[in-house]
């Protein structure tokens, strides 16, 4: 269990994998290393190693910044070629830069000679250096010409120690700055006159915080060559510490780290490819709470000003941004978020009343609290009070409403200020109402389209066939007559704008063709890396001062030209406010890139399945968004696409959060052909259409499919597919059982807008089944979901989606006529 969590411990472990270093031939004989030797940093990888080949020291690539060096020891065998000590994480050197073992220790220096670091002697005239060694435990050590050591790694620590590593008085252990940088970081283990804990240090100056977590009194800590923990008292005793259990040792590697996020994990490896590093123990138990204790009181928290914090059962931190919030670096999500809009809050008056309130509005946020933003309490309020207050209040970010359930809705308001502090998230804190004040969607340029006024269209519908059946024959007649036109004319109106649209998308079809070289510089050498699609990564880039998203397809996948050539001539044909938009290719030996616009909040899968549940308004311009946006692949452009592979993941947000379809590296074109029966099935599991399974032909129909599981998915915040929830595993099952008894209220158990449109969340559900069904061709197609999201078509009820596995009366129901 804790093994295949632990995998996802630090990414840098699994990013570091792909800095393998092959090892220099064995160096002779003798594994000491003489006066006078050098490595130098290039592409030789030379390292000088341990007998065993466990520990290697040398120069390796940085990850974040691929044409510099970092002088580091790591553990040779294990493929992720953990680094264990750095030289000059800080500072990391030019190629061809050289450390060499001198007469008075190893000094670092630049290609020019120019010393940069260099070890400094613990003890003072214990004569010159004799030798050097990388031992099997992975000290480096400096020997002089009396025996004596005159520097070890393991007496200078970087963020990690090994079994047979003890930390003094006056010894710390600094965290790494981030999964990809071993610049020093916010956190540090450290005695501070007998007592070991954990501290922030303010980045500014590098002072010491307070510890935010004490870990014991004492005067040393031990790692003990079993694997174990423990804790040196003052009088000489040791205690244990941790972990209960170890592994045997010598069937594993250990380390204990002090990771970028704060935690000071224990880990272990097996040496095998697949495991990775797995999580023996770690402290403190849940590091988001740590920081809001009575200690240290103020602070950033792990996750920086205005984030909400999460710890993982594996100890892992996930931080989150709040609505109307951005992450500072998209890379680094523990540095902290900002507003979207700095003068998000609007101008106060002279009397500091928010000037246009009306074009704010509050999200809810279950479960979240920021205990250190306070200014105001007033008590005892009701919740219109509480919102009123912070709607006028200019300074008034946040309200929070305590305790209202006690007593008839009345409650202490906290009222907090920016910037937000210690945000944390505790599902079982449920006695308090926090809501968020936001700009209202509606005053943005790129406002998505909005729900309401199709449910006025509808008003209007029925208000005319109410006149109708009230009145005279002839009077009935007229009206028909009047209604027909006005729907004729409707209807002409948005042809015309449909047209209008792919006129315009003919005019910007105008792919750029890139150089790989200007892609390069564009993402300064692939270095931020946004994440992975089907058949390559994405990577951050500029281009003259817009951010675009730049994937790189991999080499080795041999579909690699397929995925590219079907990549450019889908979007590049396409265009609409619904699908992402590629701005150009590069097509240069062997690299293929594509170039997009960069989408900011990420992607549906990540705003889903956080820790924060989207507003519902939210949720809804997003349903309506992806079917609008496959209507037009399906129906709309002048080839039939059909996408095959939708799913949260492939769905990107832009700044005002409108869905925008992505990742057609599975899609079909359908040209002049009517079937098409696979042998491959494509796309994702949990998503895929029952007739991938069979051999019936595949239609648009597997994308109306993939829509329904992921209708569901954002009526009610989950996945797909959840083990854990045992019973309630398959989202679809588990809501069609639901459904089916009238007890939709469990879809949507802690969410109290949706529990407070009713009316709507049965319309979804309603649609995700009909889009479900089994068979193909009783799902509507695209446009009638877009229709009855809308509504502008009424849903009737579903029959039960699964061919084989209704309950009798279930499947009694009629096949409606669909437009
Ligand atoms: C050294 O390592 C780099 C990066 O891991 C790799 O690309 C290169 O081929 C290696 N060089 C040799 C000589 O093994
Ligand atoms: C390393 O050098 C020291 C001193 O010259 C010598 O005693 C020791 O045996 C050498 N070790 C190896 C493995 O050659
Ligand atoms: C390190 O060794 C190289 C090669 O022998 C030499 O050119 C360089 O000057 C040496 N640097 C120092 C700082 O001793
Ligand atoms: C720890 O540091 C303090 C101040 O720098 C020094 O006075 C003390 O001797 C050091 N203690 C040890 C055990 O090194
Ligand atoms: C390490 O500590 C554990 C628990 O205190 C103990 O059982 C074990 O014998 C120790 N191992 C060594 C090598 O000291
Ligand atoms: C050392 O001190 C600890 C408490 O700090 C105590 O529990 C332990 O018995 C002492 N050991 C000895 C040998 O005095
Ligand atoms: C930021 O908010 C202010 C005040 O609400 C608004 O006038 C301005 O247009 C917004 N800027 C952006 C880029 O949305
Ligand atoms: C909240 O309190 C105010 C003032 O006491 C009162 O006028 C209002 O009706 C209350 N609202 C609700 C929803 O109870
Ligand atoms: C979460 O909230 C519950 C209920 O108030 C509380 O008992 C628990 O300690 C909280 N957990 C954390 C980590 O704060």
């Amino acid at each position: 269990m804790m093994s295949s969590l632990a995998l996802f411990r630090n990414p840098l472990l699994i990013l570091l994998s792909s800095f393998l270093v092959l090892a220099a031939a064995a160096q002779g004989a003798s594994r000491n290393v003489s006066v006078g030797d050098f490595l130098t940093a290039n592409d030789q990888n030379l390292t000088w190693q341990s007998p065993s080949d466990d520990f290697e020291i040398g120069f390796r690539h940085t990850p974040d910044q691929q044409d510099r060096f970092l002088l580091a020891i790591w553990f040779a065998n294990v493929p992720e070629k953990t680094i264990v000590w750095s030289a000059n994480g800080d500072n990391p050197v030019e190629k061809e830069s050289k450390v060499n073992l001198t007469s008075s220790g190893l000094v670092l220096s630049d290609p020019s000679g120019r010393e940069l670091w260099r070890t400094k002697s613990n003890q003072d005239g214990t004569g010159g250096v004799s030798h050097a060694a990388m031992l099997d435990t992975g000290n480096f050590v400096i020997t002089s010409t009396n025996s004596d050591n005159i520097w070890e790694s393991f007496q200078n620590p970087t963020d990690t120690i090994l079994p047979g590593q003890e930390l003094g008085i006056n010894s710390t252990l600094s965290s790494a700055f981030s999964a990809r940088s071993y610049k020093k970081g916010r956190f540090q283990l450290r005695f501070t006159s007998e007592s070991l804990g954990l501290n922030r240090i303010d980045v500014y100056t590098g002072r010491s915080f307070q510890f935010y977590f004490n870990i014991a009194d004492g005067s040393g800590l031990i790692f003990n060559k079993s694997g174990h923990i423990q804790i040196k008292k003052s009088n000489g005793s040791v205690v244990h510490i941790a972990p209960e259990n170890t592994v045997p040792i010598q069937n594993f590697y250990y380390r204990a780290t002090l990771d970028f996020d704060g935690v000071f994990t224990l880990y272990s490896h097996s040496g095998n490819g697949d495991e990775g590093w797995s999580s023996l123990w770690y402290i403190p138990g849940d590091i988001c709470y740590s920081f809001t204790g009575p200690n240290p009181g103020l602070g950033i928290g792990p996750c920086g000003f205005n984030s909400i914090c999460q710890q993982d059962p594996d100890g892992m931190v996930n931080c989150q941004c709040p609505p109307g919030f951005s992450f500072l670096d998209a890379v680094n999500k523990h540095l902290g978020c900002k507003p979207n809009n700095q003068s998000y809050l609007g101008d106060c008056n002279e009397e500091g009343f928010t000037i246009g309130e009306d074009s704010f509005e509050f999200n809810s946020m279950p479960f979240v609290d920021w205990p250190y933003g306070d200014y105001e309490l007033l008590q005892p309020v009701n919740e219109t009070e509480c919102r009123r207050s912070c709607l006028l209040d200019c300074n008034c970010a946040v309200a929070s409403l305590e305790d209202p359930s006690l007593n008839n809705g009345i409650g202490n308001c906290w009222k907090k200020k920016l910037p937000l502090s210690n945000g944390w998230y505790n599902k079982s804190r449920n006695d308090r109402i926090v809501l968020i004040k936001v700009p209202k969607l509606g005053e943005s340029p790129l406002r998505p389209p909005n729900l309401n006024p199709g449910k006025k269209k509808q008003n209007q519908v029925v208000l005319i066939l109410s006149v109708l059946l009230g009145t005279s024959a002839f009077f009935n007649i007229f009206t028909l007559i009047v209604v027909s036109l006005l729907l004729f004319c409707f209807y002409q109106r948005k042809l015309q704008d449909l047209k209008r649209i792919n006129r315009k998308g003919e005019i910007e079809t105008n792919l750029r063709s890139f150089t790989y070289e200007e892609l390069e510089d564009a993402t300064k050498g692939f270095k931020e890396e946004l994440g992975k699609g089907s058949f390559g990564t994405v990577y951050k880039g500029e281009l003259s001062r817009n951010y675009v998203a730049v994937k790189k397809l991999d080499k080795v996948v041999q579909e690699g030209e397929k995925e590219f050539k079907t990549e450019v001539n889908v979007i590049g044909q396409t265009h609409h406010r619904n699908l992402v938009r590629l701005l150009g290719y590069c097509d240069e030996a062997e690299h293929r890139l594509l170039v997009y616009e960069l989408m900011q909040n990420g992607s549906l899968a990540s705003f889903l399945f956080g820790v924060l549940r989207p507003s519902w308004q939210q949720r809804l311009q997003i349903a309506s968004g992806i079917a609008r946006g496959l209507t037009y692949l399906h129906e709309e452009c002048s080839t039939q696409i059909i996408h095959c592979d939708i799913k949260p993941q492939n769905i990107l947000l832009d700044d005002s959060f409108t869905a925008k379809i992505s990742d057609f590296g599975l899609a079909k074109l359908l040209i002049n052909s009517k079937s098409h029966t696979l042998t491959v099935i494509r796309g994702t599991k949990g998503y895929v259409a029952p007739e991938w399974f069979r051999s019936t032909p595949v239609t648009v129909k597997v994308d109306v499919y993939s829509f329904g599981v992921m209708l569901l998915e954002i009526v009610c915040c989950r996945r797909c597919v959840e083990l854990e929830m045992e019973e309630a595993a398959i989202l679809i099952e588990w809501a069609y059982d639901y459904y089916n008894e009238g007890n939709l209220g469990k879809l949507v158990e802690n969410d109290e807008e949706a529990r407070s449109d009713m009316g709507r969340v049965e319309m979804l559900v309603k649609v995700a089944m009909w889009c479900l069904q089994d068979e193909p061709s009783q799902r509507p197609k695209m446009r009638t979901v877009t229709m009855m999201l809308e509504g502008a078509l009424l849903v009737p009820a579903p029959p039960c989606p699964f061919l084989y596995s209704c309950k009798p009366q279930d499947s009694s129901n009629i096949n409606p006529e669909f437009p």
